[in-house]
């Protein structure tokens, strides 16, 4: 559905992308992993058309939309949510979910029908009438998640919704995130926690200083011995192996 080849993003003298590639079949949950300033969200930049790469292509179902404007892609069916959460802080839910939805419905009353849906797939249907600058991390996590539903995507790329939250919250979104998946929705998510990746994910990519370093299972990714040092540090791998050998003598 999605094939990102060979992408480089330069910001002056920094690479922060370096010849990154990946694909991400219909109807999956793929996610992108690495440590903190690896290019993740670059890449999302990238593919949902807010920056154009220094080289490289981005297909999207069959067609290169490299150059293609954010807007079109919207159309398309790309939609994003954003790391650093910004909703119409004065607007109230129902009606940042409505902005989302206008992309494919034109009337008010028909966004607002859709919205409600949405709220409602994602766990915010009784916060509909309070402003949005009032929710907690997770209600705007929520909300985030929301307004890129309500433009209707076929793919839908998640920077970090679990970040922020609590083990109980993330417990409570992980089902919302599947249930996305089951209604048809492709999903490519970037995510720290791992838990949540090796128990959504069906295939997961390593990216490391702007490299992509690992593909794979998402269980034999983050057991691989480069993946451990790029989060941990050179030497990571041999010093936990020794550790975990360590402990078995002793028991
Ligand atoms: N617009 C920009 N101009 C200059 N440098 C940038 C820009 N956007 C990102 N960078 C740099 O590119 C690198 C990759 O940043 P990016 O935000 O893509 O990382 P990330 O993998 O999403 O990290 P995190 O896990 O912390 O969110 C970083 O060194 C960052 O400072
Ligand atoms: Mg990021």
């Amino acid at each position: 559905m999605l094939e990102v080849e060979n992408i480089t993003m330069r910001f002056g003298g920094l690479v922060a992308v370096n010849q990154a590639s990946l694909k991400v079949k219909q109807g999956s949950i793929t996610g992108l992993i690495g440590p903190n300033g690896a290019g993740k969200t670059t890449l999302f930049a990238i593919i949902s058309g807010f920056l154009r790469p220094t080289e490289g292509v981005i297909r999207y179902l069959g067609q290169d939309i490299t150059q293609r404007p954010t807007h079109l892609r919207a159309q398309d069916g790309v939609a994003r949510t954003f790391q650093i959460v910004q909703p119409f802080a004065g607007l109230n839910v129902l009606e940042n979910i409505v902005v989302g939805a206008f992309l494919r419905h034109k009337s008010r009353n028909e966004a607002e029908q859709v919205a409600k849906r949405i709220a409602k797939q994602v766990g915010l249907e009784k916060d509909l009438y309070r402003p949005a600058h009032g929710l907690t991390v997770a209600g705007r996590k929520r909300l985030e998640l929301a307004r890129a539903l309500a433009t209707g995507p076929k793919i839908l790329l998640l920077d970090e919704v679990l970040a922020g939250l609590n083990p109980s919250e993330i417990r409570d979104i992980l089902p919302v995130i599947l249930q996305i998946r089951d209604s048809g929705i492709t999903i490519l998510m970037i995510e720290h926690v791992m838990q949540a990746v090796v128990s959504l994910c069906d295939d997961v990519y390593v990216l490391s200083q702007g490299k992509m370093i690992a593909h794979g299972d998402p269980a034999e990714v983050v057991s691989d011995t480069a993946v451990i040092e790029a989060y941990l540090g050179h030497g990571a791998a041999g010093r936990l192996t020794k550790q975990k050998e360590e402990v078995h003598a002793s028991n």
